[in-house]
């Protein structure tokens, strides 16, 4: 606390310095996602033999006990037929008729990290896949119908960067039949809210990387390194996702440095923390149940519904689906083809926490189960094609992997599907 109060001062001092801060923050936070990518390498080996979750379906809709009186109802279902199908296995297909959704340039609301045409990636092959579940399709988004559904309500995403750029694919989704005069997209610290007038509707994002209290709160400077999270912490974010009609949450990107987590228990404010170490999956595992309990408390399930994104996978190294060394998705143009491929072994550990979690829960949480079809798409990251936050050095420059974000997603792209799931889920649940 005594350091950042010290940053924070000498920040002030002039702006230049505080832009200088802004831009190690982000150099630091790209290092570290990058280091932890290449650990993986390593830990490649210990790869075991998990037992699986849950499917989707045994997730979905476990309605609370004592409801045997009235048929249950779902709200924004249009109908109670349950869609035979899991919309999460199947594969990527070419499909230039109807791909991409929506044209970059478009989209004014995607930040210039997301945007790869603009940033000179050559190819545009990664816009045109379209996800194939294998016993049914996905409904086709129908931006009118959403907005209709969504009049006099509140959307709101509540997460970390990746969950940040589904809310902007969504955005991207739904702006586009809304006149200009009748839109607005305004960020107070935490919280973007994007305005459709004429629907009196809003929709939002609220940055929260771990859900919990964390250290790593500030929307502009957040440090990875020396992360603290404060158990018991919800409420502190929560009281600002009340009221929503559809919430929808993610956590995962933060909690995976590969080292252990600082748990504090107490608050931010005591001179002395007490502050223990945590296994990451324990530590994530609290801040499930956490998650889960807050929805029970305070979201009213007869008119809200609440959606859950698992991990989004990122594809640093090479050596996870091709055995060749040195590279990441730098270069890539394809998806993976083998449908059984799996990246890092820690994503099976903490997909396990996730199914032991919402199987236990008494409220329903629709999963988002995206995890494995974006496996395959080494081919969507932004790469090299982004917004620097930093000029490039010489070396860097002569050598694109060592700089190549293989975390990000590309828009349009991959992220565009994650919210036909959402859209089909939520109508179709
Ligand atoms: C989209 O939804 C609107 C409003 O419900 C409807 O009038 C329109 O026909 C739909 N468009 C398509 C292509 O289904
Ligand atoms: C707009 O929606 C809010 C809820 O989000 C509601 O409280 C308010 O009454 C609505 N206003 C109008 C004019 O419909
Ligand atoms: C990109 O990949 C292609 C093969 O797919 C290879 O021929 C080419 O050399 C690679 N380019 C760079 C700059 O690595
Ligand atoms: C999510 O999908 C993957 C791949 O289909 C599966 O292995 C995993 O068990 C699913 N997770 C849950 C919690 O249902």
């Amino acid at each position: 606390m005594k350091t950042q109060q010290h940053i924070s001062s000498s920040l002030r001092k002039t702006k230049i310095s505080f832009y200088i801060f802004t831009l190690l923050a982000f150099i630091f936070f790209i290092i570290l996602l990058l280091g932890q990518d290449f650990t993986f390498l390593f830990r490649q080996q210990q790869q075991q033999q998990l037992s699986q979750p849950l499917s989707p379906q045994q997730q979905l809709l476990q309605q609370e006990g004592g409801q045997e009186e009235t048929p249950p109802t779902i709200p924004f279902a249009e109908t109670m037929s349950e869609l035979e199908c899991d919309l999460f296995s199947g594969k990527w297909v070419w499909d230039e008729s109807t791909r991409p959704i929506y044209e970059e340039w478009e989209c004014p609301y995607i930040q210039p990290q997301l945007t790869c045409q603009k940033h000179g990636r050559p190819d545009r092959d990664y816009q045109f896949l379209r996800w194939q579940p294998h016993g049914c399709s996905l409904q086709s988004f129908n931006a009118t119908f959403m907005l209709e559904k969504l009049r006099g309500k509140k959307m709101m995403f509540v997460g970390d960067s990746l969950n940040r750029g589904q809310y902007v694919s969504m955005i991207c989704l739904l702006h586009r039949v809304i006149p200009e005069h009748a839109k607005s997209m305004e960020t107070f610290d935490s919280l973007t809210v994007f305005r459709a007038e004429e629907y009196n509707a809003t929709i939002e994002f609220y940055w929260a990387p771990f859900l919990l209290e964390s250290n790593s709160d500030n929307a502009i400077i957040h440090r990875v390194t020396e992360r603290i999270v404060r158990k018991g912490s919800i409420n502190k974010h929560g009281r600002y996702w009340e009221g929503a009609d559809i919430l929808v949450f993610n956590t995962y990107l933060w909690w995976i440095t590969g080292m252990k987590m600082n748990i504090l228990r107490g608050s931010f404010d005591e001179e002395r923390k007490d502050i223990v170490e945590m296994e990451t999956e324990d530590a994530y595992r609290m801040a499930m149940k956490s998650m889960v309990k807050w929805v029970q408390r305070n979201v009213d399930l007869q008119k809200s519904r609440v959606f859950f994104t698992s991990m989004s996978p990122s594809h640093g190294n090479s050596v996870e689906w091709e055995g060749g060394p040195n590279g990441n998705c730098y270069n890539q143009t394809t998806p993976i083809e083998d449908p059984a491929y799996w990246g890092t072994s820690s994503r099976r550990s903490i997909m396990k926490v996730i199914g032991e979690v919402f199987s236990k829960s008494a409220v329903p949480i629709t999963f988002l189960n995206i995890t494995q079809l974006s496996e395959y798409r080494k081919d969507a990251h932004t790469s090299i094609y982004k917004k620097q936050w930093s000029p490039l050095t010489p070396e860097q420059l002569a050598n694109p992997v060592s700089y190549a974000d293989c975390v990000h997603w590309c828009l349009p792209g991959l992220q565009d599907t994650w919210n036909e799931l959402l859209y089909t889920k939520l109508f179709r649940p």
